[in-house]
């Protein structure tokens, strides 16, 4: 059976230990994706080289993901999780892929131009150009026909399914097959939880995050500082919850209570600590197991790294063999 199953590619750049708006935005959706498809789970450790030379966390970082990724329910037997470094074949197929595509046409790419603005850069390096032809490459080396995103690489998605459609054009097989699918995103519906600062993203970056690693006391510290209704300051004053960050929480992991949530804000019956402390504790609660399973996990990071190794070795005979069929196809070396 395994054969008929549709492939998936899933990659993150590792950031170290995730938050849990990763879980909620990706990994949950992963998890329940690997009964009914052949996953693939990318570590996308080149890529983060595009916005950051540092490379001195990027093996410990890859170890961290990895450890919340197989906590979180990956089973890597199933699904190989690999890095993208320790598999040549993906700078081999970008290399060719970026000559299939235009500059103009990667400068549009409005996720690149949505990072500029954030980073507040004014020029960017050439691999960061083609960042979306690297993921091209890591996505169609495994013939994915379909990649779990958020909507924010959705452009990078249509810029991979106009790369495999150029290249099947100029490249078929000496049979005339096509070697690459046209990969579909499979956008996520819970894709994003807002940061405890009530901007948008949870992101390491501006600091707002919860990690799935967080302890209940560490989550009620976080939790004290949450952005909530700006004008409900005590107890007794009426709050709305649609605009209370703490609210879109009850809603995700406290669903049973969400209408005493609302009628107790609402009302000015429930005061905003009691709230945030009580959703600490559910948060806490619905990330035990996880935690539980993540403590075992980081206390034989070998483990990990050999799970890692056997995952390299299944990827690339899959990449070897795409690459040999693109050999083969482009009558190159
Ligand atoms: N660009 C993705 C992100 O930042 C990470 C990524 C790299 C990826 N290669 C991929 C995602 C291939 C899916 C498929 O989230
Ligand atoms: Fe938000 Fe709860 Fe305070 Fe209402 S009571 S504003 S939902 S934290």
């Amino acid at each position: 059976m395994q054969d008929s199953k549709k492939i998936i590619l899933s990659g993150m750049r590792p950031t170290g230990k995730l938050h849990i708006g990763h879980y909620v935005g990706a990994l949950e959706n992963w998890v329940t994706l690997q009964n009914d498809y052949q996953n693939y789970h990318l570590i996308a450790d080149y890529h983060t080289l595009t916005t950051n030379l540092d490379t001195s966390n990027i093996f410990d970082d890859s170890i961290d993901m990895a450890i919340d990724w197989i906590a979180s329910g990956i089973d890597p037997v199933k699904s190989p999780i690999f890095r993208q470094s320790k598999i040549k074949e993906h700078t081999e197929l970008f290399l060719i892929f970026s000559m299939l595509i235009t500059k103009a046409r990667l400068e549009r790419n409005p996720t690149l131009k949505e990072q500029i603005k954030d980073m507040n850069i004014s020029s960017i390096i050439y691999g960061h150009l083609g960042y979306p032809v690297l993921q091209a490459a890591d996505i169609l080396l495994y013939k994915g026909n379909m990649v779990p995103v958020g909507e924010d690489q959705v452009p990078h998605v249509e810029i991979t399914r106009q790369i495999a459609g150029v290249f099947n054009e100029k490249f078929p097989m000496p049979d005339g097959r096509q070697i690459f699918p046209i990969p579909e995103p499979k956008i996520t519906k819970f894709a994003r939880l807002p940061g405890l600062d009530g901007k948008a993203k949870m992101s390491k970056s501006l600091d707002n995050t919860i990690l799935i690693s967080d302890n209940e006391e560490i989550i009620k510290a976080k939790m004290k500082k949450a952005f909530t209704d700006p004008n409900k300051l005590r107890k007794g004053d009426k709050g709305n919850p649609d605009i209370c960050l703490v609210y879109t929480y009850h809603n995700k992991f406290n669903p049973a209570e969400v209408p005493e949530v609302r009628k107790g804000c609402s009302e000015g019956t429930l005061g905003c600590f009691d709230c945030k402390m009580n959703i600490s504790k559910k948060i806490s609660d619905y990330f035990a197991p996880i935690r539980e399973k993540r403590e075992i996990l980081e206390n034989n990071k070998n483990n990990i790294l050999d799970i890692l190794i056997d995952g390299e070795n299944r990827a690339r005979t899959i990449a070897r063999q795409t690459m040999s069929e693109v050999r083969e196809a482009m009558k190159i070396g």
